[in-house]
């Protein structure tokens, strides 16, 4: 048997096999930048990448990982300049981001995956699918929008970079959470309150500022929503005020293929607010864009190779 599953690695390419197994927050270059992520899930399953929200990185996931990660290959990333990413050099925009996204998905030699994006992870997921059809199988679109900023909007967010500036990021991220969570969850997600605000402080101060410019500056979307082919699942918090229901139900008359589901007990952090509700959601799209694709261990390679790959995966991630 070890003689078997040993030829059976070797014969898969030893060394792109354990690279996905370093355990969380692997480090890859790309687009001339170190950025970080996390790889779980069976080698041979489709492939879900999430994009977190502002100024949140890939841990705002925790909770999907550890559920799609049983039927699906989940790859969480963090943007340039947020969690364990590097900022590089150049001006932030929404186009950037989306291109470190497909540039990541090349250097891991994915050649088609799933997108599911939250606000400003939303922005760049939609803007990947637009321009890189060809690379995606389905898209959830979460507690996003596909309009750019009103001159109200862009005026917010030059009085955030004031603040910031002036206040301070820890100021900033208790103000912010009052925005992110629904009244309710301000005192029932003590927990998650504290890992948001934990995201927000860990996050650079100048990536913070210059991630407001891009948001202030990126394009709308709209226009292109009658384009898209692909399935589609809009998911918002009803309680949401950054990007509320009403956004996500526009989106939803002008994309074809698309789902609504609003989530109870959830303002704009739908996923942290309300896991249950939002991976149900999650699990019955995917299930059905990829016919339920459950592993069935049978004993031929492919399910030794996934059988082996889980036991890696759990082992490394202590
Ligand atoms: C986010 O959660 O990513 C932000 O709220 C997006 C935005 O402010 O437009």
């Amino acid at each position: 048997m070890q003689h078997y599953i040993v030829s059976t690695i070797k014969s898969n390419n030893l060394k792109n096999y354990f690279m996905r197994y370093f355990g969380n927050n692997i480090k890859t270059l790309v687009n001339n930048l170190v950025v970080s992520y996390t790889d779980q899930g069976p080698d041979d399953a489709p492939v879900l990448i999430f994009i977190h929200g502002f100024p949140l990185n890939k841990s705002m996931w925790n909770k999907q990982v550890e559920e799609l990660k049983k039927n699906y290959r989940v790859i969480v990333y963090d943007i340039r300049g947020h969690g364990d990413s590097d900022a590089g050099t150049e001006d932030f925009s929404i186009r950037l981001f989306e291109n470190d996204l497909i540039m990541l998905m090349d250097k891991l030699k994915i050649n088609k995956a799933s997108l599911c994006g939250l606000s400003m992870g939303g922005y760049i997921a939609l803007n990947a699918l637009v321009y890189n059809p060809e690379r995606f199988d389905s898209l959830v679109l979460s507690d996003t929008s596909c309009l750019a900023d009103t001159p109200e909007a862009k005026t917010k967010r030059v009085n955030a970079i004031n603040s910031i500036l002036e206040k301070g990021v820890s100021n900033y991220a208790d103000e912010s959470v009052k925005n992110l969570f629904a009244p309710e969850s301000l005192s029932t997600k003590e927990a998650e309150i504290v890992s948001v605000k934990e995201m927000i402080c860990n996050t650079k101060e100048v990536s913070i500022c210059c991630s407001l410019l891009a948001l202030s500056a990126r394009k709308e979307t709209c226009h292109k929503l009658s384009g898209i082919e692909v399935p589609v699942l809009i998911l918002v918090g009803e309680e949401d005020k950054i990007t509320p229901p009403e956004v996500s139900q526009m989106m939803f008359e002008n994309i074809k293929n698309s789902t609504l589901h609003i989530i109870q007990h959830a303002a704009h952090l739908s996923n942290m607010e309300n896991p249950e509700e939002y991976n149900n959601q999650l699990q019955r799209f995917f299930n059905t864009v990829y016919k339920k694709t459950t592993k069935v261990l049978t004993g031929n390679d492919n399910s030794i190779m996934s059988q082996l790959s889980s036991k890696l995966n759990i082992l490394l991630s202590f």
